[in-house]
């Protein structure tokens, strides 16, 4: 069951809400709009799937991170993903349980750490300048840090090169043919440090577990290892990353309960507690991108709909070329021509497109067309680019009422920023 569907009549429906309806009465577009009920059943395709497992599933805050869904996602039962000082301060004020928490990055800031030792979250050492820092904010904090270290599986996520993450080349993790190196640091700062697990993040949009396993496969060796130094380690984090149906073309994707029964066995052998991170995979397909459009025209061989929402709301397409299916929200008029488009938004730049040769029913002016897919890196992404204001967003309730999620950016806001300077 999926929220949102076409009608025999050819409307989009988001659980029992006719969409065109709710554009006659909202105020702004674009927006976005979520069903708080496919949230539901993404979490707990998860939550069944881990059944039996000792485990955190750690929603990695930055695929979005609106403040009612962190906290439906924490009542659900999340843990959370950070990586900035910002988001720990966010899942803070969502009311996360610090210990259900976990600061990544190849970056983070002494003071943050010093803000997720004080609060006692688990955190991730993923350098040899990283372990410093963490070691000062334990000093600084007076507490001791729940580490976990981030290795480096190498494989090949068979993804877009920009959210490919568990290479070689990487920036993220350790080298680990220094692993010595960390156990002996590690070991050298007993009142700092307690380490705790391992870590690893492949990449993101994978849609074949296989990859997962051989990661996992891995990682167990890496556990053994450090086990057989004296380390009492009990946790394996296998990062995020599963894909999701993007083309709506029929394919048959990998679930939550196909990535975790990939590595059951091998966590139930070790006697972990398993840490999942994902993002998209809970909340992509909650949302779509709700526009309206402005109008229809052609240049040289090219047929374009120009929409209000653009590459400031909605990046993805821009930055990684990446696909996310688009459709009419009411009825073509019976003697719409089908053609190929570009979807395109307002914003002075030729990448400023949602969708590239897109078979559609030519669009009256003011229609409304959405892009599906929205949840995941899209309003977490959005920038004020050509002074477009961050869209407000909606979701519809589990009894089917619509309520505002979020205030749509405005100029005033914009504005604010200059005040007494
Ligand atoms: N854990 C770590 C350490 C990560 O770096 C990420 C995502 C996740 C978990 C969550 O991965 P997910 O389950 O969402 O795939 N902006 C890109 C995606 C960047 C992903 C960055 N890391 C996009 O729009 O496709």
């Amino acid at each position: 069951q999926h929220c949102f569907t076409k009608s025999d009549d050819g409307y989009l429906y988001c659980e029992g809400l006719r969409v065109q309806d709710l554009m006659e009465t909202v105020e702004r577009r674009p927006f976005y709009l979520y069903s708080k009920p496919q949230i539901n059943r993404n979490f707990e395709a998860y939550r069944e799937a881990l059944e039996g497992l000792n485990s955190i599933i750690g929603y990695a805050i930055k695929a979005n991170n609106n403040l009612k869904i962190l906290e439906h996602l924490r009542v659900l039962g999340c843990g959370a993903v950070l990586v900035s000082g910002n988001e720990l301060r966010l899942a803070l004020k969502a009311g996360f349980d610090p210990k259900r928490c976990i600061f990544n990055g190849n970056g983070k800031l002494l003071e943050d750490l010093v803000l997720a030792a004080q609060e006692g979250v688990f955190v991730n050492i993923d350098s040899e300048f990283d372990l410093d820092n963490i070691v000062s904010a334990a000093r600084i904090a007076g507490k001791k840090v729940n580490v976990l270290l981030r290795i480096n599986p190498d494989v090949d996520p068979q993804v877009h090169a920009y959210v490919a993450t568990g290479n070689k080349n990487s920036k993220f993790g350790i080298r680990n043919e220094k692993l010595q190196w960390f156990l002996d640091a590690v070991k050298a700062h007993p009142n700092e440090l307690k380490l705790v697990g391992a870590h690893c993040h492949l990449g993101s949009t994978i849609t074949k577990v296989d990859i997962f396993r051989d990661a996992a496969v891995l990682m167990v060796n890496y556990i053994d290892q450090i086990r057989d130094q004296g380390f009492e380690i009990d946790y394996l984090n296998i990062g995020g990353g599963l894909g999701i149906d993007y083309y709506h073309a029929g394919a048959v994707l990998p679930t939550p309960r196909d990535l975790i029964d990939t590595v059951r066995e091998l966590v139930l052998s070790r006697d972990l507690n398993l840490i999942i991170e994902p993002g998209r995979s809970l909340i992509a397909n909650t949302c779509c991108l709700v526009n309206r459009v402005t109008g229809v025209k052609t240049n040289g061989t090219k047929n374009f709909i120009v929409i209000d929402g653009s590459m400031s709301e909605l990046i993805r397409p821009s930055l990684y070329g990446a696909y996310q299916h688009i459709e009419l929200v009411s009825p073509s008029l019976p003697d719409a021509e089908i053609s190929t488009f570009d979807v395109v938004g307002p914003v002075c730049e030729s990448a400023d497109f949602l969708g590239k040769d897109r078979e559609l029913p030519t669009p009256a002016r003011g229609a409304g067309l959405v892009v599906h897919d929205a949840g995941a890196y899209c309003m977490s992404m959005a920038s004020t680019y050509n002074l477009k204001m961050r869209p407000p967003e909606y979701w519809v309730e589990e009894d089917g009422s619509v309520a505002k999620i979020r205030h749509g950016e405005t100029f005033e806001d914009h504005i604010r920023y200059f005040e007494g300077l």
